[in-house]
């Protein structure tokens, strides 16, 4: 008899980010914007990158893809695992190989990823007969299939279109589409509903909600708590370069377990919640060169104590979870039902 336990998806995660740092060239010399990252993506899950701009979301997801702009950012340590292969140490050419085909990537604006002198059905096969070596004709009818399964309707018509001829959220359907051509293990989504309306922002979530369908991972990266609050599986907070926190969505919505991510929540509007209690945190987050040698979130944090002044690293707080906070053990902060 076939054990079952072999039937089961395997839960080896799809990427994993360990202690990822990047510098970049700046008017006060070389600085870190990204130190010690980590974070695991899981098949068939979302994990929702979440912190407030210039938190470092969109660099590390660059640097998956090695798109960073080289020489000004690069990755001084740390390890982008995906299987065996580690994206960080991996020669140029072999990472282009696997852009597009086992990683990939969508942004904010779509219509300046695509290339206005080409039809969508061009644009999306030319990603199938590079990577899948597919001829023009199968390569067209997969452009169709693809357009389709993003919610394209009339995708026969649609394969001719050019991109202007294009809505902003078909534009995004139509990146997406190119995206996930080759089936990918990964898709980093960066800000990929934040230039459309409320309700194409919802249609877009559900559709990269529906391609999990067939295991493949999405790091969704938005500094919208809310959004993630109800698209996510999985939750990463960055503040100033760092993980702070990391867990289940609903666990960490439920009891964060860092005073940042609790102050992020409680500027999140919710049913639960009483639109007069919304509150925003004080103050900014710190430039690169000027950051603290403790925790980094020190001078904005209602709970700071002499102890906070220490370097604090992440760590393992079972459960699926990590934290970044000295006091985390003795903070009982509030969160938000769902
Ligand atoms: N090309 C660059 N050269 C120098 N510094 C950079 C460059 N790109 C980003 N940075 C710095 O890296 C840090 C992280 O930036 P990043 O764009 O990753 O933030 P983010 O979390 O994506 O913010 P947002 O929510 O605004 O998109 C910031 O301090 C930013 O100024
Ligand atoms: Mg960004």
């Amino acid at each position: 008899m076939p054990d079952p336990a072999n039937t089961e998806p395997s839960n080896a995660p799809a990427l994993t980010i360990e202690g990822l740092r990047i510098s970049a060239a700046t008017e006060h010399g070389r600085v870190d914007v990204v130190d010690d990252v980590h974070l695991t993506l899981r098949p068939g899950r979302i994990t929702g990158l979440a912190g407030e701009s210039g938190s470092g979301k969109t660099v590390t997801g660059l640097a998956v893809l090695r798109l960073l702009a080289e020489p000004t950012l690069r990755v001084e340590s740390g390890r982008i695992l995906l299987g065996d292969l580690d994206l960080a140490r991996l020669p140029r050419g072999e990472l282009r190989a696997l852009r597009g085909r086992r990683v990939s990537m969508v942004f904010q604006e779509p219509m300046t990823s695509l290339d206005p002198a080409f039809t969508v059905g061009t644009l999306i096969g030319e990603v199938l007969r590079r990577h899948l070596g597919m001829d023009r004709r199968a390569a067209r009818e997969r452009a169709v299939e693809l357009l389709d399964r993003v919610g394209i309707p009339e995708p026969e018509k649609r394969v001719d279109s050019f991109p202007f001829q294009l809505s902003g959220g078909m534009q995004q359907r139509v990146l997406i589409a190119m995206a996930v051509a080759c089936g990918p293990d990964v898709l980093i989504a960066d800000e990929p509903t934040t230039a459309l309306d409320v309700t194409v922002q919802a249609q877009i979530l559900r559709l990269l909600r529906s391609l999990t369908d067939d295991g493949m991972a999405v790091l969704l990266v938005t500094h919208d708590l809310g959004v993630l609050a109800e698209h996510c599986d999985d939750l990463v907070v960055m503040y100033a370069g760092q993980v702070v926190e990391t867990g289940p969505v609903d666990d960490v919505l439920a009891a964060p377990a860092h005073p940042y991510t609790a102050g992020l929540l409680a500027a999140v509007p919710s049913t639960a919640r009483r639109v007069e209690r919304l509150a925003t945190i004080p103050g900014t987050v710190p430039p690169p060169h000027l950051l603290p040698a403790g925790c980094r979130f020190v001078a904005r944090c209602p709970h700071a104590a002499p102890v906070c002044e220490e370097p604090v690293t992440l760590e393992d707080a079972g459960g699926g979870r990590s934290r970044r906070c000295a006091r985390a053990a003795e903070l009982d902060l509030e969160g938000v039902g769902r």
